[in-house]
């Protein structure tokens, strides 16, 4: 009897042990399930190559469109290193960019802290990054403000359409890129394009841009360590700028970014170098991408572009009795009037056309955040310390919230200067800084450029999202001046 008790007491046994795993599995490890889905790609590397993949940058890419159609909006993945929820809802979006420092934080891959330095804007956190902030916004609405600011735009708007009189075909994102570069050099440091400092800060921060993007090995001759050691070289040529400025024997008091910054005694020389570095990096490369995809997306769009040069027209037309003729003849634009229109009337086409080349030129894909703790939003668990990712590209490209989303319909922003369904300078405590330093410029150059230049591109050669914009070729033109120009001497 005991004999044939005993293998149905293991057997049951047994069997309530199965039962424990089973509803242990089931119920206790429900939690996992409360994750948004997705899959967590290859040991060690995740899924950050098929990421990183490029594409067009006014399209979703295969990889999300794959993985949003799979797993819907907001889904989990490996990425960069770390368990990452990566999302492309937009009211997600607006909300991780709202908690900032409450439940989300900024986090950029450790890597490249090397190269941006551990007072960058995009690395410090809390205080410090409220303070180093609050300087830089400083300094941007003083240079604002002054009337030489705008002077300076149009000068060398002017200078660069003019240089082209001559040429039949111009690489447009290097001449953007001088454009933009010069800029900011002068607003910040007082520095002429032709001068020796400018080339040998420009030469450093190209090594520089390069390493941003490149592999992260800090091994001698890689990108990645050039580009360390070139952050370094800029910042010791702004520590001697400094250093000069406050001798005095160069030149004290030239009303820039610097003799502001310098006036402010409770920073560190370090804080400010970084300041100068942050400005410089913002300033550069994403305003010349902007200029290059509204270029681009003009040229495949006649129907904006003869709008666009219309109300450019009409702006040089109603001109005052006080406007100039310049040196060389150009009328130079009426300065009030375009900055009226380009920043604050709803109806300037140029900033029509900005918005809308933002929206589908995509200069900043998506940006690095953390959760600081467990979060649930919309039903799914976001769990602390995984990475969050809020795709920009997503929403901006969202059907549900843009009507022929692929499309350049500028019109689509008739009658709104901003929009609460696009996010291209991010948003909360970390919104971009230089939003309407970047369409001023933009809106000025296009100005100039459809005035003066009938041009099309020689070759596809679209934007794509590496994730930072790159034209391959550089966005090649054949240019052709207009016989009816008003830059030409009348
Ligand atoms: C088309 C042009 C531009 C685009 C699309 C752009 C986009 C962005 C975005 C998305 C961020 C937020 C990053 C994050 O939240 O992690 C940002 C931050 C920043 N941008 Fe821009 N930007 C542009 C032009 C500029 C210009 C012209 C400047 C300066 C002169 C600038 C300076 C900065 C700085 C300093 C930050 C860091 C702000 C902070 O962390 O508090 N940007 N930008």
């Amino acid at each position: 009897m005991v004999g044939l008790l005993l293998p149905l007491v293991l057997a049951l046994l047994l069997g309530l042990a199965l039962a424990f795993v089973l509803l242990h599995f089931l119920f206790v490890k429900q939690e996992p399930t409360k994750l948004p889905h997705g899959s967590m790609g290859w040991p060690l590397c995740g899924e950050t190559l098929g990421f990183l993949k490029p594409h067009k940058s006014n399209s979703m890419g295969s990889f999300l469109q794959d993985h949003c159609s799979r797993h819907g909006k907001i889904f989990k993945s490996h990425l960069f290193g770390s368990p990452t929820i990566v999302s492309c809802d937009h009211e997600f979006n607006m909300f991780i960019l709202q908690n900032e420092e409450k439940l989300f934080q900024c986090s950029y891959p450790k890597p490249i802290h090397g190269i941006l330095g551990r007072l960058c804007l995009l690395v410090v956190v809390g205080d410090i990054h409220k303070r180093l902030r609050s300087f830089a916004l400083n300094l941007i609405s003083t240079c604002k403000s002054k009337p030489e600011f705008l002077h300076d735009i149009d000068k060398l708007a002017i200078s660069i359409v003019e240089s082209w009189k001559e040429r039949k075909e111009v690489v447009f994102c290097e001449e953007a890129k001088k454009f933009t570069f010069n800029l900011i050099v002068k607003q910040i440091l007082s520095l002429e394009p032709e001068e020796p400092l400018t080339s040998k800060i420009l030469a450093d921060f190209l090594t520089f841009m390069k390493g941003l993007v490149s592999l992260p090995l800090y091994i001698p001759g890689t990108p990645y360590a050039k580009a360390v050691k070139a952050r370094a070289r800029i910042s010791s040529t702004v520590g001697e700028i400094i250093k000069d400025r406050r001798k005095g024997d160069v030149g004290i008091a030239k009303g820039d970014f610097l003799d502001v910054l310098l006036s402010n005694t409770s920073l560190s020389d370090e804080g400010k170098v970084s300041i100068v570095l942050d400005l410089l990096l913002g300033g550069y490369e994403t305003t010349s991408i902007l200029m290059a995809t509204a270029v681009y997306f003009l040229g495949h769009s006649p129907h904006a572009l003869e709008k666009l040069k219309a109300n450019s027209l009409s702006l040089s037309l109603r001109r005052t009795p006080s406007h100039k003729e310049n040196e060389g003849g150009r009328r130079t634009l009426e300065l009030g009037r375009l900055q009226a229109n380009a920043v604050h009337s709803q109806c300037n086409k140029a900033v029509t056309v900005i918005n809308e080349a933002l929206r589908c030129g995509n200069v900043v894909k998506f940006v690095h955040r953390k959760a600081l703790k467990d979060v649930n939003f919309k039903g799914y668990l976001i769990p602390s310390g995984w990475k969050v990712l809020p795709v920009f590209t997503a929403s901006h490209l969202d059907p549900s919230l843009h009507e022929n989303a692929s499309e350049f319909n500028p019109w689509r922003w008739a009658g709104q200067t901003t929009s609460k369904d696009v996010s291209p300078f991010g948003g909360g405590v970390r919104l971009c800084p230089g939003a309407e330093l970047a369409k001023v410029e933009t809106a000025f150059f296009l100005h100039y450029l459809v005035l003066n230049y009938r041009w099309k591109t020689k070759g596809e050669d679209c934007p794509l999202a590496h994730p930072y914009v790159e034209f391959e070729r550089g966005l090649p033109l054949e240019i052709e001046p207009l016989e009816t120009s008003l830059g030409r001497k009348s």
